[in-house]
């Protein structure tokens, strides 16, 4: 079952006793209200900047352009750095705010850092709903950008340190067999706040009086006072109790979560990783060491490419480059509506086949998928408004950019959305996974404020060629998939550095001492007995590489 395979390759998990609590049921909660903040926010921004009300207020310069424009340069039209920052400026804010949210966390515990997130979102939504000037939109999304730093951005499978709080908050208080669940429940949590957005932009567009995207902007206030009220519900995780000392609360706790008394063998557990986690002083000098080369390439390059795919072009600024290739403000929204639509949909094929399937094919065929349709949409855009820019599309020729976009979007769902977080999350061993999930946030916070930045100057500038751009990037990760990823599925965490040894580049970064010479024996011996319900596919060549070190026995 996707669920269950989820849950061995991503979080290495072990059954302990416990039932699904109210806590459990709350924990889930907060989990869907952090993806689905984080979704709105990516989706909301590029539906109200095509609002002509909203431009007329804060962009007139943009607005005027844009008339005087109408049937010349369709490229340039929306090209403002101003108003990418409007969408950008919270990615930024994101990653700084991040760092703090750190030792926030170490020093308070999660529950004050998640309440200091959650007050952030809400005065950042208000201020936005309220917003009378430039000034006030960017602070606005700079608050909600700091309460995106605080929640975290990804599900991160890690016991034992503090990072990102919500991710952190989520593993830690859920029975392992629901973490893998959350894993990619988060991801499709983005996918419905993001087709939200879609949903609440077109909405809003009709209301009378242009001031519709105040609702827009504002409505990011809902999922933040479930957040903020959750926050101040939830307890702090036995984890965070026993890193601050307090070891009998913690056992307390986590008796009461998992609703049993039987914890003492999961209590011994984080016992041992607090105790373990104490040992590794330097993780990020760990991290660079040789032997951690194929994880820290993977986690600097996965979120790197992720973005590269130019996937959130079209969630930030779907609606403007509908209007772009000459639709109007309603069929530019309704468009967007179906991307999003699309994006959802698409990331249940990731759920139900990524554990039969693997990775390496979902990212080798949403790679190819994506590829051809960057090419199809860039060459259609060509044809009708050439280096120019001048044009119309006829209404079939328009749908037709549509139905290839959303091809695209799907390829995305399925492969590199999910995966991106997934693959990053199960690569690590446990004394580097804090640090790794760090890299990985904050190198994909860097490239979505990147994308989200220059997209509007990259298009007037590139033209139609800014698909054949991001098709060359999705052909170089496609190509680096195809050679430097190893397959993940179904290996247990604990086990992977056997697949990077085994694999033909990256295993000359593993010295045989570093394979754990137990697995090794147990695994000769047929006496191998993990806690994993999911086969081993070990490639043949590591069958040769135990053999080599069984003398050394
Ligand atoms: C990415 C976001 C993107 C979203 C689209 C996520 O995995 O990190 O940047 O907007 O997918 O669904």
């Amino acid at each position: 079952m996707a669920v269950i395979g989820f849950v061995n390759a991503g979080g290495g998990a072990k059954e302990y006793p416990g039932k699904m609590t109210a806590f459990v049921f709350l924990i889930c909660l907060m989990a869907a209200t952090g993806g689905l903040i984080l979704g709105y926010d990516i989706g909301i921004s590029g539906g109200v900047t095509s609002m002509d009300s909203f431009l007329i207020k804060f962009f007139p310069a943009v607005y005027h352009k844009e008339e005087e424009d109408k049937g010349t340069n369709q490229y340039c039209k929306f090209d403002s750095q101003l108003l990418t920052t409007f969408t950008s400026s919270l990615y930024l804010a994101a990653l700084i705010a991040s760092f703090f949210a750190s030792t926030v966390t170490r020093v308070l515990g999660r529950k004050w850092s998640m309440l200091g997130g959650g007050v952030a979102f809400l005065v950042g939504s208000a201020i936005n709903g309220a917003a009378d000037n430039v000034a006030m939109l960017i602070i606005g999304r700079i608050l909600l950008g700091v309460g995106v730093g605080f929640a975290g951005q990804n599900i991160c499978l890690n016991n034992n340190s503090p990072s990102q709080s919500v991710p952190v908050y989520l593993s830690e208080m859920a029975p392992a067999r629901v973490r893998g669940m959350l894993n990619i429940g988060f991801q499709l949590m983005i996918t419905i706040g993001i087709l939200t957005a879609n949903l609440i932009n077109y909405g809003t567009s009709k209301i009378k009086g242009g001031w519709g995207w105040r609702v827009s902007l504002a409505l990011a206030g809902v999922p933040a006072i479930v957040f903020t009220a959750g926050a101040l519900i939830l307890p702090d995780t036995p984890n965070s109790l026993l890193e601050r000392g307090h070891d009998q609360q913690a056992r307390a706790m986590l008796r009461r979560i998992r609703g049993t008394d039987d914890i003492h063998e999961e209590y011994a557990h984080l016992i041992a990783a607090r105790e373990e986690s104490k040992k590794v002083k330097h993780p990020w000098r760990t991290i660079l060491r040789r032997r951690h080369r194929p994880q820290l390439t993977m986690v600097i390059l996965i979120p790197f490419f992720q973005q590269l795919t130019g996937i959130n072009v079209i969630m930030f600024y779907a609606p403007v480059l509908f209007k772009t290739v000459g639709y109007d403000s309603d069929a530019s929204l309704m468009s967007a509506v179906i991307t999003g639509l699309v994006n959802f949909f698409a990331t249940f094929v990731s759920i139900f086949t990524v554990d039969r399937l693997g990775r390496r094919v979902l990212f080798l065929q949403g790679g190819v998928q994506m590829l051809a349709c960057q090419i199809a949409v860039g060459t259609l855009i060509a044809i009708k408004f050439g280096t120019s820019g001048e044009g119309h599309l006829s209404h079939d020729y328009a749908a037709t950019v549509v139905a290839f976009i959303c091809i695209y979007v799907a390829g995305f769902a399925w492969s590199w959305g999910p995966l991106g977080v997934l693959v990053a999350s199960e690569i690590f061993p446990l004394e580097i996974r804090s640090v790794g999930q760090s890299i990985n946030v904050s190198v994909s916070m860097i490239f979505t404020f990147i994308i989200a930045q220059i997209f509007l100057i990259l298009l007037c500038h590139l033209k139609f060629g800014i698909f054949y751009f991001f098709g060359g990037w999705v052909l170089i990760m496609t190509v680096f998939v195809a050679f430097l990823l190893p397959e993940t599925k179904g290996v247990p965490i604990e086990e992977m550095a056997l697949v990077w040894k085994s694999h033909w580049f990256w295993g000359g970064f593993i010295s045989d001492e570093q394979i754990s010479v137990l697995h090794m024996v147990d695994r000769i011996n047929g006496t191998h007995n993990s806690n994993h319900e999911c086969p081993v596919n070990f490639p043949p060549s590591l069958t040769k590489s135990s053999k080599i070190l069984k003398p050394t026995m």
